[in-house]
């Protein structure tokens, strides 16, 4: 066999497993959780972000599916009244408010009317993020605001929300939408710099000071030119870097919440929902929107919490 052949061979077998897995959800989507399973109630708040499309939309709906109260939120108040408007229309516990993650003040506001009218949240999903590349195109053009909206975003959404999060036996929970495009040993997509990707992969000495530290540098090779030959990640570069930060900060909030009591605990994870057909994509992709919120919606209802720290596709870990 020749090494188009195997590489071929190689394909194939990646594409059957990959078909496999997604026949496996499939069927554990249509598995009802039992009476012992569901800890949540209709007083059970979840805060989805980015909601008004995409796999937030479906995490919302799957949510309230579920029959918790959802709060779904957008940057845009009328797309997201709309979107609410379907939900309740089929019945479901859905609530609108706005909520832009870029911004300070409507962070502020988000959660001071959250805490106002439930008393606090039980689950927050972190899923707006943004992409301004498509395909082949590596642009770092929009870095900033990138790295700002997927990473310092989602970051300002968790650090606001650890007071307003409810005690409870089971624990809140808080689950980020990340990528594999994230992953600190892709075989295609992964820093170059050993040094560098040995201490983000050290659960003890990640900090993070060193995820901004990172950050930081590329965006001032960004500015001055040189990131291109800086070793950094090669396939949606700036994109990439911003889902590595979300993991980094995932694993080292997953070490810092794991030390609270009983009663306090609160679960962080991340996951991949694949590639989506959504308009992040340009709606190419191999995956629904209703597939791709699957392993999100499952992290945040599963009652064995031992995901803290931990990153998911297709409902089973995988290395950071
Ligand atoms: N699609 C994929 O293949 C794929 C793969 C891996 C990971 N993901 C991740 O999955 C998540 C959802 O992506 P998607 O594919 O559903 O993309 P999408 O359809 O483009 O949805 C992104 C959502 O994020 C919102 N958003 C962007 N910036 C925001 C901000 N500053 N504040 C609040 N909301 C903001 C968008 O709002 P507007 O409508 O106002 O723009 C939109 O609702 C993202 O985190 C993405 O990185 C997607």
């Amino acid at each position: 066999m020749d090494a188009t052949e195997k590489r071929t061979n190689k394909k194939e077998r990646a594409k059957e497993r990959r078909e496999k897995r997604h026949q496996e959800i499939s069927r554990l989507r249509t598995v009802p959780y039992s009476d012992h399973d569901r800890w949540w109630s209709a007083d059970t708040i979840a805060v989805v972000t980015g909601a008004n499309r995409g796999i937030g939309f479906e995490i919302a709906r799957q949510l309230a599916f579920h029959g918790l109260t959802v709060v779904l939120t957008s940057r845009d108040t009328t797309a997201g009244e709309e979107v609410t408007k379907t939900l309740q229309e089929e019945g479901l516990k859905v609530v609108f408010h706005q909520l832009d993650i870029l911004n300070h003040e409507s962070i502020d506001s988000f959660y001071a009317w959250v805490n106002k009218k439930y008393g606090g949240i039980d689950i927050l999903v972190n899923n707006a993020g943004i992409s301004h590349n498509t395909g082949f195109d590596n642009s770092v053009e929009f870095a900033e605001k990138v790295i700002n909206t997927n990473y310092v975003g989602t970051k300002n959404m968790i650090k606001a929300s650890l007071p307003l999060m409810k005690p409870s036996a089971e624990g809140a929970r808080i689950v980020n939408v990340s990528s594999r495009l994230g992953r600190l040993n892709g075989r295609r997509n992964r820093i170059g710099d050993v040094g560098l990707r040995e201490k983000l992969e050290d659960v003890e000495l990640l900090s993070e000071d060193l995820i901004d530290g990172t950050m930081n540098k590329f965006l001032e090779e960004v500015k001055d030119g040189s990131w291109i030959s800086g070793g950094w990640p090669q396939n949606n570069t700036d994109y990439s870097l911003s889902k590595l930060a979300v993991n980094g900060y995932t694993r080292v909030m997953g070490r810092i919440l794991s030390e609270r009591g009983d009663g306090g605990k609160i679960y962080i994870s991340c996951c991949c929902p694949g590639w989506v057909k959504t308009a992040m994509t340009g709606w190419a992709g191999q995956t629904s929107p209703e597939e791709g919120a699957d392993t999100a919606v499952w992290l945040a209802l599963i009652r064995d919490q031992s995901v803290n720290g931990k990153f998911f596709a297709e409902r089973r870990e995988i290395n950071f």
